[in-house]
This record gives C-alpha cells, structure tokens and sequence, in this order.
C-alpha cells in the first residue's frame, strides 16, 4: 500500500514535473527519507535539553540563512580558497552559533537517508523544531530545497538588517525579500527567545530616548559606554527560553533590548496596531509568526537539479 502510493506519487510528480519544478512540497521526503522529522525532532530535543538557548540560535540561522541568497544552506559554509563565507560577515561573526547542532543532526539524517536531505532543509526544520520545543506554534514546512555551492560575506553584510535601522528601512529590508509589514512584526516576535551582545543593544540603552529609564539603568550596569562587548542579555528580558508573546509586552512598556525592536512600538509607528494586538493575542501571533516562517522559508530556494545535497554541511562535495 505504502510502496503503491509512493510509486502513484512520484509518477504523479514524473508526469508534472516541470510544473512542480521550482515548488517545495510537505511530502517531499515522503519515499526516499520518511523518518527525516523524527531524526531531527529528537537531535533538536537533545541539544535543547544540554542548551535552552540553542533553539533560538538555530531559529536565527535559519533567518540569516534565508536573507542571503535564499534558503539555500549558504551559511554552513566555511571558508575556502575560493570564497570567504558568511560565517565571519558582520551580522555573522562571534554571534552565529548552532553550526555544531546542524552537523549533528545532518550526520543522523545521512546515516538513515544517504545523500537525499539537503542541509538548507535539514536547517529549516530544526528551526520550526525549536520553536515548538520552546512553547511556540508548529506549522508543516515544505520541503525540497538544495543546498548552494557558493556563499558571500559581502551578501551577508548587505542583506541582513541590522540593530540601528529604523522602521522605515526595517520595512524596506522585509519588503527586498518579498516579506510584508505583517511578516516584519510577527517575525520580529522571534526575539522573545535568546540573548544580544551589549555591542549590539549599546546604542539603545544609552543614546535612545524610547526607553524605559530603569530598564535601560539596569542594562548600563552591565553593558558600559565602553568594553564588554561580548556580555549578553536576554532580548525578552522575563522568560528568554519561552516561546511566548512577552516581547510585543515588552515593547508596550519601553522594554525592548534592541533599538530595531523598540522601532516597532513607538506610540506614533504605523506598526504600533500590530504590536499591540500581538501583546494581547498569543494566538494571532503564534498563526501570523508560522505564516511568516513559511514565507520566509520560501525565499528563493534551489530545487530541481539546481545547487546539490551536501554530504557535510559545511563543505561544497
Ligand atoms: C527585524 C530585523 C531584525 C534585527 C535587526 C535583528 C537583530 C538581532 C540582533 C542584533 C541579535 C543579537 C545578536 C548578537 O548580539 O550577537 C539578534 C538575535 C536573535 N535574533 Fe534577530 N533580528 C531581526 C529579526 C529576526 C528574525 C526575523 C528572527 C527569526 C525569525 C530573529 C531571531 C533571532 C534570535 C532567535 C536571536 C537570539 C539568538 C541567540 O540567542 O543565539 N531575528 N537579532
Ligand atoms: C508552484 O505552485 C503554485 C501553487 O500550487 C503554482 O501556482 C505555481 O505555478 C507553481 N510554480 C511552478 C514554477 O511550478
Ligand atoms: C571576527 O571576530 C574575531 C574575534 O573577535 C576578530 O578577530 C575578527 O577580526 C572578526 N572578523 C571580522 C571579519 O570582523
Ligand atoms: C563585511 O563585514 C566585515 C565585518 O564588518 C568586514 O570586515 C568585511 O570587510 C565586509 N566584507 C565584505 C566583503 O563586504
Ligand atoms: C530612517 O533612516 C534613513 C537612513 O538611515 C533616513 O534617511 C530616514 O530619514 C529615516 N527615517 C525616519 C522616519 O526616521
Ligand atoms: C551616541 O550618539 C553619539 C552621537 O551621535 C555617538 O557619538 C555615540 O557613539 C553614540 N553612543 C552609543 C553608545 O551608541
């Protein structure tokens, strides 16, 4: 029956392959690796057990994965003689992590299915992973991508957006990648998990005034104007292993660690209905946030005979 079905389902996508080409499907792995998701649900539980924060470090890299390029695995790629990757771009260095995680998992998924999972879809589903195992939405995520055989430093330092932008270039950013004012908001929302390097939130706390005075007073205690770049703080600052709406909370009280958070909720910003309403509805920010990871998910992926299933994530074979 199960062999019946896979053989009526690859004649079937045989027969309309060129219309399916560029398309990921749910069932992509269906036939050829059907216990994929088991594998990375449990290397994901496993690695959220030793460490709560690496569910949100792997949520980003899938983010940052996807805005340069695609959703294409261009990340895990170290450096060569050839390229400089992204891993040492400036959003990248000394704050990407994960990278161990993904190795992980992908040596668990070849041992069942050689050479069939790409590591750009084995990334995406370890991050829809993360944020269940932390509290947060599921949602079914299409499959099929392949992975790059290049990566650009130069990409990554353009194309993922930075702390200090404000709303309108926030949006703007969203929008080059084909993501709405929606998808900025809801998305923004993954900052209710992890933590931030005083480098990045210095600016706020010390020269913004859309700050909440004490808040920003306990930061600069252990953020200085100078020095300590690397000390971290959680970006929703009561429950940073929670998947929860706590930050668009925050955000209503002058709470947010980011300046590009507090960009958000300004009492006079187009978005502020936005962050309100997720503030006051887990369950429309849980549907928006999984609608939008799905969208993101789907920027400019490699399918067909495009790219190639890496062996080793980190390497072109
Ligand atoms: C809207 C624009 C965004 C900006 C400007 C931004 C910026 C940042 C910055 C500066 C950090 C701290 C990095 C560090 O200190 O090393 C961070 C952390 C994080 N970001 Fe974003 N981010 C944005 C959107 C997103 C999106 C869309 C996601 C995922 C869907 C995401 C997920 C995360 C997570 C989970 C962390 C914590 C990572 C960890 O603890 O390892 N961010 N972000
Ligand atoms: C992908 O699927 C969508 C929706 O099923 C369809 O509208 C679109 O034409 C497909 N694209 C390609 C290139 O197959
Ligand atoms: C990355 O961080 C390391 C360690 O702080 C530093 O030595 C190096 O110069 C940084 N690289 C880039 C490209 O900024
Ligand atoms: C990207 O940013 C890093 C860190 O700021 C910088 O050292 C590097 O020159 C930039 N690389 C490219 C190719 O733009
Ligand atoms: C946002 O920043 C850009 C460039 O940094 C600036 O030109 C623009 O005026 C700013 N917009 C607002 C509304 O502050
Ligand atoms: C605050 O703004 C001033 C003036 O623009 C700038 O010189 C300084 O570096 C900023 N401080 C921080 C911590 O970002």
């Amino acid at each position: 029956m199960a062999s019946f079905y896979c053989y009526s389902l690859l004649l079937l996508l045989g027969l309309v392959s060129q219309a399916v080409a560029t398309n990921l499907s749910r069932d992509f792995y269906s036939c050829t690796c059907p216990k994929l998701q088991p594998i990375v649900k449990k290397g994901v539980a496993e690695a959220i057990k030793k460490e709560a924060r690496i569910g949100a470090s792997i949520l980003r890299l899938h983010f940052h994965d996807c805005f340069v390029n695609g959703c294409d695995a261009s990340i895990l790629l170290d450096d060569t003689g050839s390229f400089i990757g992204e891993k040492t771009a400036a959003p990248n260095n000394n704050s990407a992590r994960g990278f161990n995680v993904i190795d992980d998992l992908k040596a668990d998924v070849e041992k069942a299915c050689p050479g069939v999972v790409s590591c750009a879809d084995i990334l995406t589903l370890a991050a829809r992973d993360s944020v269940v195992l932390l509290g947060g939405p599921y949602w079914e995520v299409p499959l099929g991508r392949r992975d790059s055989t290049t990566a650009s430093r130069l990409a990554a330092n353009r194309s993922i957006p930075a702390p200090s932008l404000n709303l309108t270039n926030l949006i703007s950013n969203f929008a080059s990648h084909g993501l709405s004012v929606e998808d900025l908001v809801a998305l923004s929302g993954a900052h209710t998990i992890g933590l931030a390097r005083c480098v990045q939130f210095r600016p706020h706390i010390y020269n913004d005034s859309d700050i909440d005075a004490s808040f920003a007073k306990s930061l600069q205690s252990k953020c200085p104007r100078r020095g300590n770049d690397n000390v971290l703080a959680p970006l929703d600052f009561q429950t940073p292993t929670c998947f929860d709406n706590l930050y668009f909370k925050h955000l209503l009280v002058k709470k947010g660690l980011l300046h590009s958070d507090q960009e958000l909720f300004r009492g006079s910003s187009s978005t502020d209905k936005l962050v309100t309403k997720y503030a006051s509805d887990t369950d429309a920010f849980f549907k928006d946030f999984a609608e939008g990871m799905i969208r993101m998910s789907k920027i400019k992926p490699l399918t067909g005979t495009k790219g190639q299933i890496r062996i080793n994530c980190r390497k072109v074979n």
